[in-house]
């Protein structure tokens, strides 16, 4: 005997082992086409526990899964519908063939079965394109481990493979796994819509407990992948222990759900997420209701979102609230009735147990125990089944399209398996307002549904509250949940509190959701959507208090025209100017006078007219400083003071030394005299003057600039210069030399006749400058604030009067009330007086 040979003695050997399948059972339907059917009615927590021995499983001594009998009955049910009621397959007979898997235990001898010809033959060919298998499709099974497994044989066929709840997204890969549609949305989605749940709810602080298996494996880490970029964090992270073929629970095993239970009951976290199959929560829950453990949110996996068993648990209801993330039910007409009359109609278990019946064909528990949860199946609507129902649909559709039928007849010819996958891949209907369509990966994605497990009476066991559309990737129509919490408040689940505005988090530990929180300091602020954990800097001319979340535009300060200081300012330059036009016009009457003359005759007006401009020029300190004002306060204004200054230089220069030169220097009294020395003078200083400010302006800038008073950070200043001071300084360094000059000059000049007597003026004028610029210096150096401005704006208005009033004053006095002293012959007598008096 060849291997070849041998090979296909053992697939037969195999078959034989499935054994015939019963008549009128539940489990076959003969057709013309036959769908092969995979189901879990029995499972057990570890489902490799038959391969100690060379028997098929006996299921049987499994437990009963309600829900695989349940989706058995919807594949039945579409079954029977296409061939009795729709116009689908006009004259073909659809049949099945379906094997219950026991979960993972025994789905290689059932895909071999559906695999081998009608004689139970699998051949070993070099082409199978021309191969007929026993079916045309599989539907099923039910987990992603089985599916896959079954995936491996059926690639080679190119026989479809339907499953209705396999979420693992490696089976998307059709270069792995060809033949494999899903009528059911894949784990990301699932992963996606319960971390929406999360972030609707505000639960950032979760504990995640997997089963030790593929399962939870594959979809805890894609809920850490997904996690990693949104703000939950994973408090702790437990696997739960796999728990014995009898579900009796060992020493060890006890000591470790407890272990666990501890961590939950310290944990704040009260949210917990559940991915594990159903079986291998019973000891879990056990250990937690033994321990009255309470007040949490659980956030059941598609594996147990809807089981019926673990909601039987009525208990549980004392423990929190459950969630569950499940496919969306739909209500399939008809289909109730098809199960109670399948049931009432069943005989009685026949006692003629077949000697060779194994996991297929026989399930007389099934049918009583799922009579037992009637409760939970008499809701019309169902989880799960529309995903059954569709694939056992689209199969019909695929097959109307090959068999190219009208709406009476097929054609009945041979189908095989790799032409229904490519009419699968395309079908495209509308089944119950759904569209049945495959996409590139082989995925229907149909909407998910949000269960609440309710346990009052008159009430859907699973109550839908949300729902999440794979396509849109949102969770819409959150209902009303009714919470474990006293009021109904949704249960908080944070591992801090959230900050108060204006607070920056500070991460405590490694968790990003664990901090504490700090107040912004004064002049930081708070921007939520830019950086939670760093308070920024307000900008320069902003301000802020502790805790704020945004700045505030600082206050500038300068002169107000409606400050108290700036109306006495005003009026005291008002009425030195209007002092100073009276004085202009009494000396431009009385010009020609002795008087005038000896103030300095044409000079007294170049003096005078300047001091008229810097009177009008004092509203350039009144308000906002700009680069015009500062320009007239750095030029305008300090020009026309030397020009002031120069003046009385001269003056005094004149009073003091005119006579000494004439007698003493007679040459350079007569280029003095010749050249007008004093106006020489004055135009030179001014040149030089202007010189030094446009220095002074080239290297310092003009505009104005900022500056925060340190005492009231709310408060900024503006100024013309950022060191305003050493500008001044700069600017008023001619001057106060000049000052210094003619203070001198007029210091030796003071015992002069009191028709001179301007010379005692001068020095009081020239010592008050003086010592006002130097102290308004120094104030300014340790001082900024708009007291400076104010000051500096009195220091000017002051001088100018002293000048105004001091210099000019006393000869006005004398023009107006004693005209008989303003005659020449008077002043010839008192210089004569003054002269004998000296000799
Ligand atoms: C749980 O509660 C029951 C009654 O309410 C009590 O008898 C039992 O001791 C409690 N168990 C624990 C572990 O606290
Ligand atoms: C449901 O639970 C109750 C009480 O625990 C039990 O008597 C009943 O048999 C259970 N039902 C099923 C179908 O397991
Ligand atoms: C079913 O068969 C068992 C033995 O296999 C027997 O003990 C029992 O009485 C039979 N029950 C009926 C109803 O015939
Ligand atoms: C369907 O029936 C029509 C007559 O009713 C016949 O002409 C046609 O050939 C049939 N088509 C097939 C595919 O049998
Ligand atoms: C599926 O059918 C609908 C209408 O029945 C159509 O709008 C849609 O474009 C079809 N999609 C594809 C991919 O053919
Ligand atoms: C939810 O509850 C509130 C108050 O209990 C009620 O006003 C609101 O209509 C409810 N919403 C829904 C969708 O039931
Ligand atoms: C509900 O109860 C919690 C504590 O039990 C309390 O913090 C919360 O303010 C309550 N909410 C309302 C709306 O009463
Ligand atoms: C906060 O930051 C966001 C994003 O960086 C930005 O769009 C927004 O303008 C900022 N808000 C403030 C007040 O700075």
């Amino acid at each position: 005997m060849g291997p070849q040979a041998r090979a296909v003695c053992s697939l037969f050997f195999l078959m034989q082992v499935l054994g015939e399948p019963a008549e009128h059972s539940e489990f076959h339907l003969a057709g013309d086409y036959l769908l092969g059917g995979l189901f879990s009615l029995h499972a057990n927590v570890k489902g490799i526990v038959h391969l100690n021995s060379l028997q098929v499983p006996k299921c049987k001594e499994y437990e009963t899964k309600v829900l695989g009998y349940n989706l058995m009955q919807a594949m039945r049910f579409a079954v029977e519908e296409i061939n009795s009621h729709s116009s689908l397959l006009p004259g073909v007979l659809l049949g099945y063939e379906v094997v219950d898997i026991c979960y993972i235990s025994n789905n290689v001898q059932p895909v071999l079965y559906f695999l081998a010809r009608e004689d139970d033959i699998l051949p070993i060919q070099e082409d199978y394109t021309h191969y007929m298998p026993r079916v045309v499709a599989v539907i099923g099974p039910d987990s992603s481990e089985s599916t896959m497994t079954v995936a491996h044989f059926l690639s080679l066929f190119l026989l479809p493979e339907i499953t209705y709840s396999a979420i693992n997204d490696e089976l998307r890969d059709k270069l792995r796994f060809p033949t494999v549609l899903r009528t059911v949305a894949g784990a990301s989605h699932h992963i996606e819509a319960m971390v929406q749940l999360m972030l609707r709810f505000h639960w950032n602080w979760i504990v995640v407990l997997v089963s030790d298996d593929n399962y939870g494996r594959s979809n805890s880490q894609m809920l850490n992948e997904r996690l990693a970029s949104s703000d939950i964090c994973i408090a702790f992270q437990e696997v739960l222990p796999a728990p014995q073929t009898n579900q009796v629970v060992t020493p060890q095993e006890r000591e470790h759900l407890q272990i666990i239970v501890d961590k939950l009951q310290e944990s704040s976290a009260r949210v917990v997420v559940l991915f594990s199959p159903d079986l291998a929560l019973h000891n879990f829950f056990g250990e937690v209701l033994r321990r009255n453990f309470t007040r949490v949110v659980w956030i059941a996996s598609e594996s147990w979102a809807i089981d019926p068993v673990l909601h039987n648990f009525t208990e549980l209801r004392h423990t929190g609230t459950f969630l569950g993330i499940t496919t969306q039910s739909v209500l399939i007409p008809g289909f109730d009735e098809f199960r109670l009359h399948h049931s009432r109609g069943r005989k009685p278990a026949s006692n003629t147990t077949r000697l060779k019946a194994t996991c297929n064909q026989e399930c007389d528990t099934c049918l009583d125990t799922t009579m037992s949860f009637g409760t939970d199946f008499t809701f019309p609507g169902e989880f799960m089944v529309y995903n059954v129902y569709s694939a056992v649909y689209a199969v019909a559709h695929a097959l109307h399209r090959l068999l190219g039928c009208s709406q009476t007849n097929c054609s009945r010819s041979v189908i095989y398996p790799w032409q229904l996958l490519q009419e699968l891949r395309k079908v495209n209907f509308t089944l119950l307002g759904h569209q049945i369509l495959f996409d590139r990966e082989g995925d229907l994605p149909m909407p998910l549904e949000i269960v609440q497990w309710r346990w009052d009476a008159n009430r859907r066991p699973f109550q839908s509250i949300a729902f999440y559309h794979p396509t849109e990737q949102l969770l819409k129509d959150v209902d009303n949940i009714s919470w474990h919490t006293p009021n109904n408040s949704i249960p908080v689940s944070t591992c801090s509190r959230d900050c108060q505005p204006g607070q920056k988090k500070k991460a405590v530990g490694l968790h990003t959701c664990c901090f504490e929180c700090l107040d912004c300091t004064p002049g930081t602020f708070l921007n939520k959507s830019a950086d939670e954990f760093e308070c920024q800097p307000c900008p320069s001319n902003q301000w802020s208090y502790k805790k704020h979340t945004s700045c505030f535009k600082r206050q500038l300060t300068f002169l107000q025209w409606h400050d108290a200081s700036t109306i006495i300012m005003t009026m005291l330059a008002a009425l030195g100017f209007l002092c100073t036009l009276a004085i202009l016009i009494i000396f431009w009457k009385h010009f020609q006078t002795p008087m005038v003359r000896s103030a300095g005759g044409p000079m007294c007006f170049l003096m005078l007219i300047p001091l008229l401009v810097t009177y009008t020029l004092v509203p350039v300190y009144i308000g906002p400083p700009t680069v015009t004002t500062c320009l007239c306060r750095q030029i305008l204004f300090t020009l026309c003071f030397t020009i002031c200054i120069s003046c009385i230089t001269v003056r005094s220069f004149q009073i003091v030394c005119i006579f000494k030169m004439a007698s003493r220097l007679p040459r350079a009294y007569s280029y003095w005299v010749r050249y007008h020395g004093p106006y020489l003078f004055v135009a030179f200083i001014t040149m030089l003057k202007v010189v030094i400010v446009v220095g002074s302006l080239l290297i310092t800038n003009i505009s104005p600039t900022t500056r925060a008073d340190p005492d009231d950070p709310k408060i900024v200043f503006v100024s013309c210069n950022p060191s305003y001071h050493k500008a001044l300084l700069f600017n008023t360094s001619l001057d106060l030399v000049l000052s210094v000059v003619s203070f001198s000059f007029a210091y030796m000049g003071k015992e002069l006749p009191t028709n001179y007597n301007e010379a005692k003026f001068i020095t009081f004028c020239m010592i008050f400058y003086f010592t006002s610029y130097l102290s308004l210096c120094t104030f300014m150096s340790v001082y900024e604030g708009v007291l400076v401005t104010i000051l500096d704006l009195l220091v000017i208005v002051l001088n100018l009067l002293g000048i105004s009033l001091g210099y000019f004053g006393p000869k006005c006095y004398m023009i107006l009330f004693y005209p008989e002293r303003n005659t020449a012959a008077y002043f010839n007598s008192m210089i004569q007086g003054y002269t004998a008096g000296r000799d």
